[in-house]
């Protein structure tokens, strides 16, 4: 392992040199967790990114064989392999992106809930050295219960005196990717031109799809509403039970952390105009958390967009979303103030 290391560092070395040469713009990028089912394609498709320089991979298992795979891709990202507690530090120094997605996945029969009590202590860990090595890098956070792992999160960093509410991200792309990829369906149009905004949080009724605000605009008839809004709500069962016990999503998961990576990425090169939906601090509702639309610039979520006007069945839908939201929200937090 460290003699392979080792060579990856040289050759990187003289990559990163020949880059500074050119000029070539890019941004340092590590994936906590790399070694997973969502960490590996995530790993391979940031590798082909061209806004990423340098990516650094860690998990507590497996990230040697993960980096010397994945390092032989001839694209221009250099890749580093860092393995458990002791290289953390090393994996996160002078990062620009966090993206998280280590922790356990649901098995049939299990909420996003469940997956709490060790999945709490991961993110807690892992934050704790984002605090200390790159306090300033935006953190995509992948790790369910997404609803109260920000939080979470959040907590370790305003104890560590480091917390700025733009740079923390809890990733719902995955609930905009699978009501894209839905409503086309119904309206038998590409995927590629439809845009659902998704709302609320990342679990059960949480998730909020405002199928009243879709583009191009449409309508729906009461039945497409309901099978819509169960489906989008339900997206990540339906793959939980198709994989029987193996996991939750995780091919379509790393495409659409990587959709929204890459819109953190090209928001901090200055792109005008960069919307995503995801879960920040927002003063939307009263809660202190929830997922909308934002504008993503040099210095994170910089603009938290408003709900807009909503119809009767998703006034009903959010205040179910927000009870459930409050728990989860006032669970996290719990979690680190005890
Ligand atoms: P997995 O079990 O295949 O991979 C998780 C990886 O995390 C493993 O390689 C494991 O070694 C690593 N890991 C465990 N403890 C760690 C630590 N302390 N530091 C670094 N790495 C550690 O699970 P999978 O399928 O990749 O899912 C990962 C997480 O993503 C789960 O919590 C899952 O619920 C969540 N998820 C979130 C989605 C979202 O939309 N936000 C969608 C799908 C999954």
């Amino acid at each position: 392992y460290p003699s392979n290391l080792q060579m990856e560092d040289s050759s990187g070395l003289r990559q990163a040199m020949c880059r500074a040469k050119g000029g070539a713009p890019g941004f340092k990028v590590a994936i906590l967790g790399a070694a997973g089912g969502i960490g590996q394609p995530l790993a391979m498709l940031m590798k082909t990114n061209p806004l990423v320089s340098v990516l650094h991979l860690y998990d507590v298992v497996n990230a040697p064989g993960v980096t010397a795979d994945i390092s032989h891709m001839d694209t221009g990202a250099v890749v580093r392999g860092f393995l458990g507690q002791p290289q953390l530090e090393s994996a996160l120094t002078g990062m620009d992106l966090v993206i998280i997605p280590a922790g356990v996945p649901r098995k049939p029969g299990m909420t996003r809930d469940d997956l709490f009590n060790i999945n709490a202590g991961i993110v807690r860990t892992l934050c704790e050295g984002i605090a200390k090595c790159c306090p300033n890098a935006i953190v995509n956070l992948i790790s369910n219960p997404v609803n109260s792992t920000v939080p979470i999160a959040a907590e370790v960093f305003k104890k560590a005196g480091t917390y700025d509410p733009k740079r923390l991200l809890g990733v719902t792309m995955l609930d905009v990717v699978r009501a894209n990829t839905f409503v086309a369906e119904v309206l038998g149009l590409d995927p590629r031109e439809v845009d659902v905004p998704v709302v609320g949080g990342h679990a059960g009724v949480t998730i909020l799809p405002l199928l009243s605000q879709v583009k191009p605009p449409c309508s729906f008839t009461p039945q497409e509403i309901e099978y819509l809004t169960n489906r989008i709500q339900n997206g990540g069962t339906e793959v939980v039970e198709a994989k029987a016990g193996t996991g939750s999503a995780t091919l379509s998961m790393a495409y659409a952390a990587v959709k929204f990576a890459d819109a953190c990425l090209r928001g901090l090169r200055g792109d005008a105009g960069v919307v995503e939906c995801a879960f920040v601090a927002s003063q939307v509702t009263e809660l202190p958390f929830f997922a909308t639309k934002v504008r993503l610039g040099r210095t994170g979520a910089e603009e938290v967009f408003q709900l807009g006007p909503l119809n009767e069945y998703e006034r009903i839908g959010l205040e179910k979303a927000k009870k459930e939201l409050a728990e989860s929200i006032h669970k996290g937090v719990s979690f680190i103030k005890k």
